[in-house]
């Protein structure tokens, strides 16, 4: 088994890159956040806990992310190459990542961190759209649907996030530096970080982080 992490602040790109690049490298996609908005709608009681934290832009829960995470890759076998989209968050995520692979012969092959200035992050993010149904991220101006308000993959109806306001954005960007951020310099000493700018068009964007996944680690930003 071997894990690929997408890290980055909100906006950063990482549920669009790895819409991509599961598609061209055929890599099991795992969002937690789309497993909690899951959870949400079907009102289990971890969806119910995670709601409140959602809505605030805070961090759900250590055990309840984990529990999620595990029972996914229970369900995957020895041979699945995962692209954790949003995972770990904090560093008790990482430790408790780091011992599920212990304990089933896997290794972290790569752990990506998207980086994009802060403006851009907040204007990504006030204008993203996604689909109810098929759950692809539009943008109102950088990646608009064919059709307003209409999925161009699925055609189904397209909804703004409901912590896509931009008091609850300004948390998430501080909840990040304040309890993610740090996970950049853990990795870079494990040997297997790569730093990928991402404010750029699409196509180029995608193109870094497949060349990314197949060259070194990098552990510092290039100029
Ligand atoms: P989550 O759903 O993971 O949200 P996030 O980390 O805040 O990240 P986003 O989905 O907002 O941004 P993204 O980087 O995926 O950007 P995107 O590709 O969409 O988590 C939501 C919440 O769940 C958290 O706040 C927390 O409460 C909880 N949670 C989740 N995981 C957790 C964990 N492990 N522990 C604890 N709590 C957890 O792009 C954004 C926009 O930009 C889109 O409109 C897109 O079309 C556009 N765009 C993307 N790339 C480009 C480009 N190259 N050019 C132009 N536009 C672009």
């Amino acid at each position: 088994m071997k894990v690929i992490v997408l890290l980055g602040p909100p906006g950063s790109g990482k549920g669009t890159a790895a819409e991509r690049l599961k598609e061209r490298l055929g890599l099991d996609h795992v969002s937690t956040g789309d497993m909690l908005r899951e959870a949400v709608r079907a009102g289990t009681p971890a969806g119910k806990e995670a709601e409140r934290c959602m809505q605030a832009g805070e961090l759900v829960a250590d055990e309840i992310i984990m529990r999620l995470v595990e029972e996914r890759m229970a369900a995957g076998g020895a041979q699945q190459r995962y692209l954790f989209d949003g995972f770990p968050r904090t560093v008790r995520q990482a430790e408790l990542l780091e011992s599920v692979l212990e304990r089933r012969n896997g290794a972290l092959e790569r752990v990506l961190s998207l980086e994009a200035p802060r403006d851009v992050l907040v204007s990504r993010l006030t204008g993203r759209r996604t689909c109810r149904r098929c759950g692809t991220n539009f943008h109102v101006r950088n990646i608009p649907p064919r059709q307003p308000g209409i999925c161009d993959a699925c055609g189904g109806d397209l909804y703004q996030r409901p912590d896509d306001n931009e008091a609850t954005i300004l948390n998430r960007l501080a909840v990040y530096n304040r309890q993610t951020e740090s996970l950049i310099a853990r990795y870079a000493s494990s040997g297997v970080l790569v730093h990928v700018a991402t404010d750029k068009p699409l196509d180029e964007m995608v193109a870094e982080l497949v060349a990314a996944l197949d060259g070194p680690a990098r552990a510092e930003r290039r100029a």
